[in-house]
């Protein structure tokens, strides 16, 4: 039996990034067989239509199938994963949250279509922003699909956060472990250092070995720097990021599916952890056990923590206040 994935906005950049690694078994191993679906708006069918002919030039031995699709029904039929890619990005002096009017019909009709289409373990990684709203959009549309199937990607966030500890201790970026993103995937989202450890033993330590004010580092250089890469490559590459993007939703999809050693980073449906409110979809440190994220429970926040995650969670309550504003919800 193959695997049918479903990736919305497959004929953009995104798409073009993840559909070769995919094709190559990157995300489910090099022993499971793929069928692609490639769901597109009709301006984007041109694109997607060359991807699949590119799909087809690569002689992929895992890929059995690819469909190219404007029509959701057809798009999500059978689809064991969705990728919902497919969303208008933003572009300089923008905030994640001003793509809301412009990307939450998006998400509401799709979540529908995979309520009557997928197949019965779908599991669906949001993408398009601001994606822990979109998430939230698309579970409440999918009537019958348990609310836990829909997750937003900062799987980035968790990435860039490893990326520029391991540049300030000059150390190699597999050496750091347990840094979780908390909140919203924008530029209120918690990068928490914490807990986190290299080597096995607290950054905390090794920082302060290196920087007179590890707190003065953490707060008005590490925190911000996460939190504004999306905005940084934005200004210098003059559009959102690509590859990067492409492989954190590779990593996040496949740890879901396969499981994990240790905590990462996703935006999954609350139950009330951590006080944030039941029902949105926040970025917490997870576990993915038997198929399944596991939020990490009884980790300390301290006062400054709490703080961080609390104004976080304010903006996703206002996200979903400003799209029940508009009729979505
Ligand atoms: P892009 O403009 O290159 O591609 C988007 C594609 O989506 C286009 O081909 C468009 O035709 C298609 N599309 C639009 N509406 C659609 C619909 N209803 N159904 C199917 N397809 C549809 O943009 P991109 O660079 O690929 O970025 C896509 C989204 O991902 C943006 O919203 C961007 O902000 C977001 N993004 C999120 C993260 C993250 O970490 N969560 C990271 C990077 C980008
Ligand atoms: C990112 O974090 O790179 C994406 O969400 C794109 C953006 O708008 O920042």
């Amino acid at each position: 039996m193959a695997t049918t994935i479903t990736i919305t906005g497959a004929g953009g950049q995104i798409g073009y990034a993840l559909l070769f690694r995919i094709a190559a078994g990157e995300l489910l191993g090099r022993d499971e067989k793929v069928r692609l679906r490639l769901l597109e708006i009709p301006q984007g069918l041109g694109a997607a239509e060359g991807a699949a002919l590119e799909l087809q030039d690569g002689a992929f031995e895992l890929l059995e199938h690819v469909e190219v699709t404007d029509d959701a029904a057809v798009g999500f039929d059978g689809c064991n994963l969705a990728l919902l890619v497919g969303a208008r990005p933003r572009g300089p002096g923008m905030e994640r949250a001003d793509l809301l009017a412009a990307n939450a019909g998006i998400f509401g009709p799709q979540g529908s279509a995979i309520a009557e289409n997928a197949a019965a373990d779908v599991r669906v990684t949001v993408v398009g922003n601001p994606a822990n709203t979109n998430a939230l959009i698309a579970a409440a549309s999918a009537d019958g699909v348990p609310a836990e199937r829909f997750t937003a990607l900062t799987r980035l966030d968790e990435n860039r956060a490893r990326a520029q500890l391991a540049l300030a201790l000059d150390a190699p970026v597999s050496s750091i472990r347990r840094l979780p993103i908390w909140g919203n995937h924008s530029a209120t989202q918690f990068p928490d250092i914490s807990h986190a450890t290299i080597d096995g033993r607290p950054v905390l330590d090794a920082l302060a070995e290196r920087i007179d004010d590890v707190p003065a580092w953490i707060s008005d250089t590490f925190i911000p720097r996460v939190a504004k890469r999306g905005g940084e490559i934005i200004e210098v590459r003059g559009s959102s990021s690509v590859a990067s993007a492409a492989n954190a939703t590779i990593e996040h999809t496949r740890d879901w599916v396969q499981g994990t050693d240790d905590w990462t980073s996703a935006g999954v449906v609350s139950h009330g952890e951590y006080g944030v409110p039941e029902g949105l979809v926040s970025s917490f440190p997870v576990r993915s056990i038997d198929g399944e994220w596991q939020i990490v429970e009884g980790l300390d926040l301290d006062d400054g923590a709490r703080e961080r995650v609390d104004a976080s969670v304010a903006e996703l309550v206002e996200e979903r206040e400003a799209v029940r504003a508009l009729g979505v919800l």
